[in-house]
């Protein structure tokens, strides 16, 4: 099986190359990336001289290059998570979300089926999305698969638009799909613009740590390996035409969840209990801050019999350790354009 996983040099994307190259040594992964400031070949450093591994630079915004990738290569599949990621910069700048999220994903579509319309049904096409699309909660309840689509940032309405299309191509034109919609992830390889991961960066280096308005907004957390487990159940045993919702049934107020981060970093550290929280410092909040996500995942769990693999505090811990040995990636990341786009969002507030 040839295996198309666009956005392979981000965050998720690596997790679920790094998964199949090395579970699947039958399959032959591609992994499309544009390399943007989120993409990151060191991220898959480990796996880049398989044999079953090949890396193709390229833009799913172009549709003659995705013509002439898929011309060459003859995929049987596409699992698709290329996409501008950040809600933050989605604020700054929402056309570059469009691009690539709207416009990228129906060129995929539309390549795809193209390609395989002699034996569609032999083919699978599946797209990686987020619970954002759901849009907030309130202090109650849980986004189930059935919860209606209400997204606020543009982000999440850049996703929750490439799901719609997802949908349409395979009520429309009998395009194999299926759909997963995760909650946050953490773990390693994530850019450190992100909660968790610029936290980590600042509580080592005694920087403040920016938390929005009150910190009371909640996220249900996930580690990102048991993401791409998650994936790998749904492309293998998931029914096509369907939605998966994915959480980790581990909800985190903001401040508390950095006030724990600040803590396990002081004893890693050897720092004295209660040093780096005094690094917490309250910041404007995020335009249209939604509330609280929480995701009900007893679909996947009761159907393909997926959980998660770790309690928090066991990912946390691990995650924190994989950042303070691998500080030659994070300075890395961490130079050049990182620089100015961390003035510009926190400097200047
Ligand atoms: P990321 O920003 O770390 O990585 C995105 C990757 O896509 C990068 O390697 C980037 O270079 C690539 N890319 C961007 N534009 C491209 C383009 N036009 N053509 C080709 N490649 C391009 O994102 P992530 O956090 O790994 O998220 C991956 C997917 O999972 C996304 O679709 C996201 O919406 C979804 N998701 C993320 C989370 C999360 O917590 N991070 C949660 C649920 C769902
Ligand atoms: P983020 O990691 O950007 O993920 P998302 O917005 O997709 O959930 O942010 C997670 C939460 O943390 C969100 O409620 C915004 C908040 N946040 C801060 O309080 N400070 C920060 O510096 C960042 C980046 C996020």
């Amino acid at each position: 099986m040839k295996i198309l996983i666009t956005g392979g040099a981000g965050f998720i994307g690596s997790h679920v190359v790094r998964l199949f190259v090395n579970k699947y040594p039958s399959y032959q992964i591609f992994n499309l990336d544009k390399l943007t400031y989120a993409g990151n070949l060191a991220n898959l450093a480990d796996v880049a001289d398989r044999e079953n591994y090949t890396f193709l630079k390229g833009d799913i915004v172009d549709a003659a290059y995705l013509d002439e990738t898929f011309s060459k290569y003859n995929f049987d599949a596409v699992i698709h998570l290329a996409a501008e990621s950040h809600v933050d910069r989605s604020i700054s700048d929402p056309l570059a979300f469009v691009y690539t999220n709207v416009i990228g994903t129906v060129n995929l579509l539309n390549t795809a089926r193209r390609h395989w319309a002699s034996n569609l049904q032999d083919h699978l096409f599946y797209h990686v999305s987020t619970d954002e699309v759901y849009g907030s909660l309130g202090a109650e309840g849980m986004f189930t698969e059935e919860t209606a689509y209400d997204p606020r940032s543009p982000y999440s309405a850049s996703k929750a638009s490439s799901d719609h299309f997802v949908r349409a191509w395979y009520h429309t034109y009998g395009l194999p799909v299926k759909i997963s919609n995760c909650s946050n992830n953490y773990g390693p390889n994530h850019f450190p613009e992100k909660l968790i991961p610029l936290a980590i960066n600042n509580i080592r280096n005694e920087k403040p740590v920016p938390v929005y308005g009150k910190g009371e907004n909640v996220r249900d957390w996930l580690y990102v390996p048991d993401h791409a487990r998650a994936i790998d159940v749904i492309f293998h045993e998931g029914k096509v035409g369907e939605t998966y919702n994915i959480g980790g049934v581990n909800e985190w107020k903001n401040l508390e969840l950095i006030e724990l981060l600040c803590d396990l970093m002081d004893e890693k550290l050897g720092r004295p209990q209660g040093r780096s929280r005094q690094l917490i410092t309250f910041v404007k909040d995020r335009a249209g801050h939604d509330l609280r996500y929480a995701i009900d995942s007893s679909k996947l769990m009761n159907e393909l019999g997926w959980e998660p693999s770790v309690t928090f505090e066991e990912g946390l811990s691990k995650t924190v350790d994989w950042y303070l040995q691998n500080t030659e990636w994070l300075e890395n990341v961490t130079s050049g354009n990182y620089q100015s786009y961390y003035e510009q969002q926190y400097v200047s507030r």
